[in-house]
């Protein structure tokens, strides 16, 4: 589990050398992606790899990887680190300077980093199994108004991650200064009322989550449950039945305490049972 990819070059990561000028290690000048992968089958593929061109495109790096060579690196990174669930990290810098600058720099070439790490088995959802569900925190969002760019320019988010994580919680769930949910400092955030399922409208405070984007569409071919996407209220989320957290390592995860407080009951939800076990039979269709 210690094979990396390298500007061309496939090695053990203790032979993976960058240079302190890399643009990505001095300005976190960069977009990356996370893609799930288990025993070789990965999920969400293209819209992982759309979202990390829409990235370099708004950030003006040029890369110009077609999908076929991406496929062809995760696959390699498969094959390589053991094919079990795995956690595709892929990471492009503007590249190497000469010298600290914060204008572009011309001609550099980007710098291509990819890794394998372990993720969790995806479990089939089960009330009794998945236990007690998620703790959460809360705080307002003080990361910039482009989170939609997949950044690696993360600070704004593991300050956030962090006040949960020192808080005794397993996420920090965020809203804005009028009091309107934004995402988590990793995930996505849903909520269900009244058998109603709501998520935040996609916008500049949110990064278009892949596996959010997944659970939007395999819920709206179903159909049997209905769901909203649309401003919500701190409030809205204080009074909310369940909570779920989505992200591409964790899939969706049901809250079940914000703030020391009960979510709902106090116990994992009958919707985000039935939602999870639709994403788990559909999740690899798309
Ligand atoms: N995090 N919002 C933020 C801020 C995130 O960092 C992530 C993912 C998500 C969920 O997106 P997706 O469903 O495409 O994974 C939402 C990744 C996994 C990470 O930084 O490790």
């Amino acid at each position: 589990m210690n094979t990396v990819f390298l500007n061309g070059d496939y090695m053990p990561i203790e032979e993976a050398k960058i240079s302190p000028l890399d643009r990505g290690f001095l300005f976190g000048d960069g977009i990356y992606e996370v893609i799930p992968s288990y025993f070789g089958e990965m999920v969400g593929f293209k819209g992982h790899i759309n979202r990390l061109n829409d990235g370099l495109n708004e950030i003006g790096i040029e890369l110009n990887w077609n999908d076929a060579q991406w496929q062809t690196l995760c696959d390699t990174l498969i094959e390589k680190n053991g094919a079990g669930p795995l956690g595709l990290y892929l990471h492009v810098s503007r590249g190497t300077d000469t010298k600290r600058f914060h204008a572009f720099p011309v001609n550099v070439t980007p710098t291509v980093f990819a890794m394998a790490f372990e993720i969790p088995v995806a479990k089939t959802p089960d009330l009794v199994t998945v236990g007690k569900g998620y703790a959460l925190s809360s705080s307002e969002d003080l990361r910039w108004q482009r989170c939609q760019i997949k950044s690696t320019s993360l600070l704004g988010n593991v300050l956030h991650f962090q006040e949960g994580y020192e808080a005794g919680s397993q996420e920090t769930l965020l809203y804005n200064s009028n009091n309107e949910l934004t995402e988590a400092s990793s995930s996505n955030i849903f909520i269900v009322k009244d058998g109603v399922i709501a998520t935040p409208i996609q916008d500049n405070q949110i990064l278009p989550g892949i596996t959010r984007r997944l659970l939007i569409d395999i819920l709206a071919k179903e159909g049997s449950i209905p769901l909203e996407e649309r401003i919500i209220t701190l409030e809205e989320v204080n009074a909310a039945d369940e909570i779920w957290i989505t992200s591409s390592t964790k899939e969706i995860v049901p809250v079940t305490q914000l703030d020391s407080k009960k979510v709902g009951d106090g116990n994992v939800g009958t919707v985000w049972l039935k939602a999870a076990t639709l994403y788990a039979i559909n999740k690899f269709s798309y």
